[in-house]
């Protein structure tokens, strides 16, 4: 290893171990026991005690980057991640991928029943949007508009519902390149670049500094999903906390059934790269934390 990288990741190991108490507290203190009927337990299984948390680490890295409003940044990050477990309790449900297992415990609908899973997904989603529109004068009416904006698109049909809905219709066909990175595009890349602009977005960086960080966020919000297909053949279930092997159970296109596990990974390596110039091309004085998350998404065991 060289010297730079083993300076980097102990500098994002340290800074992610601050970071991530902030993260877990918020939400533990946004996503409450008491909605009525066991909403609330289920909600907080969804969300509570499992994940990386890399979206929520992408708002705050970007948000530190653009000198951005603290308050802000924490509230996007919960949001952000509020958003993606909704749609990993939407996606594991038995009418999508139908999946047991997800960070390491039994999935929503396999613990509270399918009905109850599809409601905790409603009901976040819908906490998201509120946790952007606080009434206590904390954020300024103009940033919780453009949170609110940017988190839309990237949840909708524009985003990640529509990029599912692609996955959906792709079951058992082979897709082009090109419609395959549209899919991934959509279906995660989406919500990732939206983690960064929204972190961006909590401050005012200039033109070209959000043109870069909007390249950053599409390249590794592409490499992401490329990982998580390589991953789904390469890891185990114990180690990625979701059933390994579901892709080519199921026959979805992805990367690997595409060109194979040695070019996906170049390309996931071609997309680190392409992230790291976009993110040099900001001209922010300082862009470390997400470079070393950048580093951390094509780069992952799980
Ligand atoms: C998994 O996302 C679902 C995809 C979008 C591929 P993550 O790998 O970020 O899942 P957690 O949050 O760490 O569980
Ligand atoms: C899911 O993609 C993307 C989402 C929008 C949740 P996958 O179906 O590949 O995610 P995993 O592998 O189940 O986490
Ligand atoms: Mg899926
Ligand atoms: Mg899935
Ligand atoms: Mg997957």
């Amino acid at each position: 290893m060289k010297r730079d990288d083993a300076m980097e990741m102990f500098e994002l190991d340290t800074w992610s171990r601050a970071h991530l108490a902030r993260i877990e507290d918020a939400l533990s203190l946004h996503v409450g026991p008491h909605a009525p009927a066991g909403l609330g337990e289920a909600m907080r299984y969804a969300v509570l005690d499992g994940g990386k948390r890399l979206r929520p680490l992408l708002v705050l890295a970007a948000s530190e980057a653009a000198d951005g409003l603290d308050a802000a940044a924490v509230r996007a990050a919960c949001a952000v991640e509020l958003i993606h477990a909704y749609s990993l309790v939407h996606d594991d449900l038995p009418c999508m991928d139908n999946d047991v297992l997800r960070r390491g415990k039994p999935t929503v609908h396999v613990k509270f029943g399918e009905a109850p899973a599809l409601l905790a997904g409603d009901a976040l989603q819908a906490l998201a949007f509120e946790l952007l529109a606080p009434d206590d004068g904390s954020l300024p009416d103009a940033v919780q508009a453009r949170l609110c904006r940017l988190l839309a698109r990237a949840a909708g049909a524009a985003g990640m519902a529509g990029g599912q809905a692609i996955d959906l219709a792709s079951v058992g066909r082979a897709l082009t390149e090109a419609e395959l990175r549209q899919m991934h595009r959509l279906k995660t890349g989406a919500l990732l670049q939206a983690s960064v602009m929204m972190g961006a977005a909590c401050g005012a960086p200039d033109a070209r500094a959000q043109a870069g960080l909007q390249s950053f966020g599409a390249a590794i919000g592409l490499a992401f999903q490329v990982v998580d297909d390589i991953l789904d053949v390469t890891a185990d279930s114990a180690t990625l906390g979701k059933t390994a092997g579901k892709d080519a159970a199921a026959d979805k296109p992805t990367y690997v059934s595409l060109m194979g596990l040695h070019a996906a990974r170049a390309h996931a390596d071609d997309l680190l790269r392409e992230a790291l110039d976009a993110l040099a091309a900001t001209g922010l004085p300082d862009t470390r934390a997400l470079a070393a998350l950048a580093r951390m998404v094509v780069e992952r065991d799980r």
